[in-house]
């Protein structure tokens, strides 16, 4: 078992993020440690229930627990749905005490976490992210909320969870567009903030999908790092983590306006970050070529780089649309050298002015890599806003290949095909929402309670906090004792003691303190 825990420092709200493989152990430890006499709701929907709703009753056997699976879909993220959740805490009498477990993608851990914030003015939530997209995006930072039919996510809050458990066995169950849409999350915390990654990425490229396991763990933590690391200096999003929306101002624009459900969240984003790449070398801050490598990586991985059944018109009407308010500019992450990203207030006048330049110039480019010849040497035909594109004596036309999802597919103009692409439609949503009540759901003989281990597996100082705040606290003095005697120059762990051996800390329980650490590990803290 291979585990790694990263904190998301945030005083009083801080928590940990546990990586693993077979991390459910580790759930279940969490869980019986912090909620021993509370109950667990498990928000899910019928996709992922089909999948682990036996393993989900499995980890969480004798411990109370219901287990709520939505329709699945951003279709379903509204307000009826986070009435469902409201109903499903009700009546399993969730109080204070509860634990709201949100266990699937980015919509069901917004919508749990939602329902979590607000019910009862606020109950503990942990995020159990299932795919790529809410592993390294939604599950932290502490946006939660659902759409209105008049925007998305008009409504919300910021609840950050108590926990986040992210194994990347989920992932082995999700298809192959679901999966690069995530990647799509990966490249933009890449070239916002990690230049490390962004050279692995570029090294890896078109092969992404064969890493090995322990690869795979490394670019999933450092994305989630960069993420994690934003989210503490600016967990409101009042500058700082503005970053963060590097490739959604067009890339939303392309998705709202292609109407939501035919592009997902992820290919909009990585279809932004090129078009948004392209943009800022026209505003010179961008080099050519790093928009180069950004549009060979994308292509590479498998994203089209254009929506062309999209009328420019749309994208700019879409564009500067800021929760239904129309604005005037927008302060536009934009990529100075790879990881470094810088905060530029643009007129929303000025990126809509541009858009068809940039869309001509991601014609050229994709074509240039579909044929394989130099960016430059493809030329358009007639407007930019022509679907023909002339290399040399050849004309190739962009068409769409299927009508549900569009994909920039070249054609050769005349006789032949060159390349097609096809993907995956969405499944058809099913009709009515699952509770799955955990009495009927059991059809096993009933499993022995849990084991409790005596000492946590994983040791932080937020995890002490926990145990700190129910009591405990010479489980709490002994798990920051064992970081210091780790790491004695943890910063967080001194801190954390030193802010105890004051009042809150009695003579006698600090003597007995020291004297464990003096005798178990010989630390010497005179
Ligand atoms: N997904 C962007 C953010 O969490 O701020």
């Amino acid at each position: 078992m291979n585990r790694e825990t990263m904190t998301v420092a945030l005083g009083d709200r801080s928590y940990d993020i546990f990586f693993g493989q077979e991390i459910y152990s580790l759930f279940q430890e969490w869980i019986c440690r912090f909620y021993p006499g509370g109950t667990v709701h498990v928000v899910t929907d019928r996709n992922v229930a089909s999948i682990y709703g036996d393993d989900i009753r499995r980890w969480l056997a004798g411990i109370p627990h219901d287990v709520l699976a939505l329709l699945p879909g951003e279709e379903h993220k509204n307000f009826d749905t986070v009435r469902e959740i409201y109903g499903f805490l009700a009546r399993g009498e969730a109080g204070r005490d509860s634990l709201v477990v949100a266990f699937g993608g980015g919509v069901v851990g917004d919508l749990a976490g939602f329902a979590a914030a607000t019910y009862l003015r606020g109950i503990s939530c942990i995020q159990v992210p299932t795919t790529l997209l809410s592993q390294v995006d939604s599950s932290v930072g502490g946006k939660t909320g659902f759409n209105l039919p008049e925007g998305k996510n008009l409504i919300g809050a910021f609840h950050q969870p108590r926990a986040v458990f992210i194994d990347d066995a989920f992932l082995r169950t999700l298809d192959d567009r679901n999966l690069r849409a995530g990647m799509a999350e990966v490249v933009k915390c890449a070239l916002a903030g990690d230049a490390e990654l962004w050279g692995r990425l570029l090294a890896v490229g078109g092969k992404w999908k064969s890493l090995s396991g322990e690869e795979w763990r490394w670019v999933v933590r450092r994305a989630v790092g960069f993420k994690a690391s934003v989210v503490e200096r600016d967990e409101r999003e009042t500058s700082l983590r503005r970053i963060l929306n590097l490739g959604h101002t067009i890339g939303h624009a392309m998705e709202k306006s292609g109407g939501y459900g035919r592009l997902l969240h992820g290919e909009a984003v990585a279809m932004g970050l090129a078009w948004e790449a392209i943009l800022g070398m026209k505003l010179g801050v961008t080099g050519g070529e790093l928009v180069d490598d950004l549009v060979s990586l994308l292509i590479d991985m498998g994203f089209p780089l254009d929506d062309p059944g999209v009328p420019l018109t749309s994208i700019a009407a879409a564009i500067g649309m800021d929760k239904k308010r129309m604005v005037m500019d927008v302060d536009l992450p934009l990529v100075a050298a790879p990881g470094r990203c810088e905060l530029r207030r643009v007129p929303i006048a000025e990126i809509r002015r541009e858009l068809p330049g940039i869309r001509a110039e991601i014609r050229e480019r994709s074509i240039a890599r579909e044929i394989n010849i130099p960016a430059g040497d493809a030329i358009r035909e007639e407007s930019p806003d022509s679907n023909l594109v002339r290399v040399g004596d050849e004309v190739y036309e962009i068409r769409l290949v299927e009508e549900k999802v569009a994909l920039a597919v070249l054609v050769e103009a005349a006789p032949e095909v060159v390349e097609e692409r096809a993907t995956a439609a969405e499944p058809e949503p099913e009709p009515a929402p699952l509770e799955i009540p955990a009495a009927l759901a059991e059809p096993e003989p009933e499993p022995a309670p849990l084991e409790i281990p005596a000492a946590p597996a994983v040791r932080t100082v937020t995890l002490a906090d926990l145990y700190w705040s129910q009591g405990e606290h010479s489980t709490a003095r002994r798990i920051v004792g064992e970081i210091l005697r780790d790491d004695p120059a943890n910063l967080r762990a001194q801190a954390w003691l030193a802010a105890r051996t004051g009042d809150d800390l009695v003579e006698a329980e600090l003597l007995e303190f020291l004297e464990t650490m003096a005798k178990e590990y010989g630390y010497d803290l005179s």
